[in-house]
């Protein structure tokens, strides 16, 4: 299989971190949180080039257009992440035909391990694509208006999502564009192909890609990422 390219959604404001500058700009182990997570993944075999969706406004983005011999490219994202990836898908080079596996992966996700970008790449490739994700360990509660235990949800079957998640560009760019106008909100790729009726398998990655939300988040990632590769 030929390497494939990788949207990186890296146009978000970090509200939940706080602060000023955007989460994907702070330092984490001396250096963005964005390069290690652009290192990781132009390190990769199976990834051709990255494509960086970008706040319109975004002053801090370092000129990259190379990373480890792979073309670094940017594009302008939007208002909500899936308006971001579909920015980047639109913006890759002409070469990527409509029925090519594509990666997306957060930049907020720096700890993404190479065995599991592989492993997503072999197994999802046999389908129609799907995600990195793991099953719900801990047992699931609904929560009243008062932060109140009010029942016990069933815990079989249901999974956290993580990215990297793989589809190939015309079905994903269709699945995207279809919930923009239906005015949906997807959080992630696969919620976009499963409102097109596709069933993205799920691909089990190690719990430690998180995606860095808060502030106390940076300490456990600088962690993380002296312990993965
Ligand atoms: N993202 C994006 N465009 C947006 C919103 C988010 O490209 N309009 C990107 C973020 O930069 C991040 C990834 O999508 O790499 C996952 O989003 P999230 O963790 O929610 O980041 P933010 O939206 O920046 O954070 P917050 O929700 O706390 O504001
Ligand atoms: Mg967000």
């Amino acid at each position: 299989m030929t390497p494939l390219w990788c949207v990186i959604p890296a146009a978000g404001r970090g509200t939940r971190v706080g602060g000023d500058c955007p989460k994907q700009y702070l330092p984490l182990a001396g250096r963005a949180l964005i390069l290690h997570t652009l290192e990781r993944l132009a390190g990769h075999p199976r990834i051709a080039g990255l494509m960086v969706a970008l706040a319109a406004d975004d002053e801090r983005w370092p000129g990259l257009d190379h990373l480890a011999g792979k073309p670094v490219l940017t594009t302008t994202g939007g208002g909500e992440r899936a308006d971001s990836v579909l920015a980047g898908l639109r913006a890759l080079p002409g070469g990527v035909g409509e029925g090519e596996f594509v990666l997306v992966h957060d930049a907020a996700r720096p700890c993404v391990r190479a065995a599991d970008i592989e492993r997503l790449v072999e197994v999802a490739s046999v389908g129609e694509g799907g995600l990195l994700g793991a099953p719900l360990r801990d047992t699931l509660k609904r929560a009243d208006e008062r932060g109140c235990s009010i029942l016990t949800e069933p815990r079989e079957q249901r999974w956290r999502a993580f990215t990297p998640q793989m589809f190939r560009r015309g079905q994903l760019v269709a699945a995207i564009e279809a919930a923009v106008r239906d005015g949906v909100i997807v959080s992630d790729e696969a919620m976009a192909m499963e409102r097109a009726g596709h069933a993205p398998r799920l691909v089990e990655g190690a719990e430690d890609n998180i995606k860095v939300t808060t502030a106390a988040d940076f300490a456990l990632a600088e962690f993380l990422l002296t312990r993965t590769t």
